[in-house]
């Protein structure tokens, strides 16, 4: 057996998959993620590792245990973890998806500039993004910043309690604004900007790369042997990538999770020249372009948690029939954490447009799945205007779930959406790292074609792809028009 771990934002999804590719188990478990100002996004990672101790029991009850030869994890990425010198959490973890540092955005974009930052990483400042984090917490948390003895990222953290390691992988660590994307080594010139020591950042590998094997205590905690092998995982997005079979060059993978992206492989380095899109490495050894936005199921979960009080979200998109696709009169914003790609615009807000008195509150449901899917075209016109063709995609995470959202998604975008066997993405992907890291498979790629099979492919209609066009030049402009009303 092999274990994936998906260390996602609402929960860690822990998958058994045997030698065959099959998925034997999956266990979840939720923890909470705290907004203690607006804008602001934080987890504890105590929370994470005691969801991974009480989750991979569960996963192996009723299963042999001493069969297990690895494990692989996809993570959150971006996600500042700092260590004192006693290993202990400095603070809880600035997630991927917090807004607080558009100063220290401001200044590397403007005044270190963006095309520094370009050459030094691939990328330009994000507010998620790692390095930024670390200018605010020298500035607004300096004795928190001078205990800092180790920077990692959250499946760092997993993986350094589970080996003992302070390590990280190519793809994950090229979020962090403080890799060399196309060298695949830390920027000396980032780490002068951000004034923390090379010696404080985790060791770098591949993604499939074995790291170590359990710790005796982690080892105990777990019920595992201790010679299970530990790979290097990846960011979620690229492990998704992986477990969708998108490995390899000219692939696409568009995950509708917390976060929606759009994952454009490539063997060859390559940077968007309008900086839109991100540059990272691949967890096959070759590189990726990435949009991502920054609400995608998060929005439907909002809209259906929140603000309708109901869990039941096929109930919900019941009543939006095939007839009403299309033929919807409100927009919906979905900058419901500020906005990553494209507009890069941490203040940016959600927002309903075009109400009337007999708006049933279907068109609203159907109006944030629409929402979100036209926010994943703006990404996916950004890589087509690079000359990017994008014929065909994979597509993962909960809100893959929805057949009725696999529709708007393939009719916005104009192309056919595959599913894979499982939705799991990142935990498949995890798993079957884990399994190159053990020798089962002699690269990822060769893993991806014995493993990865499709199940189902949502085809887009030529008079529906028309309506969605006309809807996404109406909505592509509701964002500049309500920029006003956000600051
Ligand atoms: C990618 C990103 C998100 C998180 C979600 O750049 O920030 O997709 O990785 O877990």
């Amino acid at each position: 057996y092999y274990i994936g771990i998906d260390l996602g934002t609402s929960a860690v999804k822990l998958l058994l998959m045997d030698e065959t590719g099959s998925i034997a188990n999956i266990v979840s478990r939720e923890y909470p993620i705290a907004f203690p100002h607006p804008g602001w996004s934080e987890q504890d990672p105590a929370d994470w590792w005691a969801a991974v101790c009480d989750g991979i029991p569960a996963l192996l009850d009723g299963f042999d245990a001493s069969q297990v030869k690895g494990i692989g994890a996809g993570g959150q990425m971006h996600g500042l973890v700092v260590l004192d010198k006693n290993d202990a959490v400095i603070r809880p973890c600035i997630l991927w998806n917090d807004g607080r540092t558009q100063r220290q955005v401001d200044y590397l974009n403007g005044v270190i500039g963006k095309d520094k930052l370009s050459r030094y990483t691939a990328n330009i400042a994000f507010a998620g993004f790692t390095a930024p984090k670390l200018l605010w917490m020298q500035e607004n948390e300096p004795d928190n910043f001078a205990r800092i003895e180790k920077i990692m990222l959250p499946k760092d953290y997993i993986n350094y309690k589970l080996t003992g390691v302070h390590c990280t992988d190519y793809s994950d660590a090229s979020g962090m604004l403080l890799l060399d994307v196309e060298h695949k080594c830390w920027s000396k010139e980032m780490l002068d900007i951000c004034g923390v020591q090379e010696s404080k950042l985790p060791k770098l590998f591949e993604s499939w790369q074995p790291v170590g094997t359990l710790t005796a205590e982690a080892a105990q905690t777990l019920g595992l042997p201790a010679d299970v092998v530990v790979c290097a995982g990846a960011g979620d997005n690229a492990a998704a990538a992986v477990g969708c079979g998108a490995v390899g060059g000219g692939k696409c993978n568009i995950s509708l999770g917390t976060s929606g992206t759009v994952f454009i492989t490539s063997d060859t380095f390559g940077v968007d020249k309008q900086n839109a899109l991100h540059s990272f490495a691949h967890a096959d050894g070759g590189y990726h372009l990435m949009g991502c936005i920054l609400s995608a199921a998060s929005c439907n979960k909002w809209w259906s948690e929140e603000v309708l009080h109901t869990t039941d979200y096929a109930a919900e998109q019941t009543p939006i029939t095939a007839d009403k696709l299309g033929a919807n009169d409100v927009y919906f914003l979905p900058y419901l954490m500020g906005e990553r790609s494209p507009h890069n615009d941490p203040a940016s807000r959600g927002a309903f447009v075009g109400l009337r008195m007999d708006t049933p509150r279907a068109a609203l449901t159907q109006a944030v799945l629409e929402g979100v899917a036209f926010a994943i075209r703006d990404c996916v016109e950004i890589a087509r205007a690079q000359g990017v063709k994008i014929k065909a995609s994979t597509l993962c995470g909960g809100g893959a779930k929805s057949p009725l959202w696999r529709e708007i998604l393939a009719n916005v975008l104009g192309i056919p959406l595959t599913l894979p066997q499982t939705e799991q993405g990142p935990g498949y992907g995890g798993a079957m790292l884990a399994a190159v890291a053990c020798g089962a498979y002699p690269s990822v790629q060769a893993c991806a074609e014995a493993l990865v099979h499709a199940k189902s492919t949502t085809e887009p209609d030529a008079a529906l792809v028309e309506k969605y066009n006309a809807r996404y030049a109406v909505w592509h402009k509701l964002y500049p028009a309500l920029k006003v009303s956000f600051a």
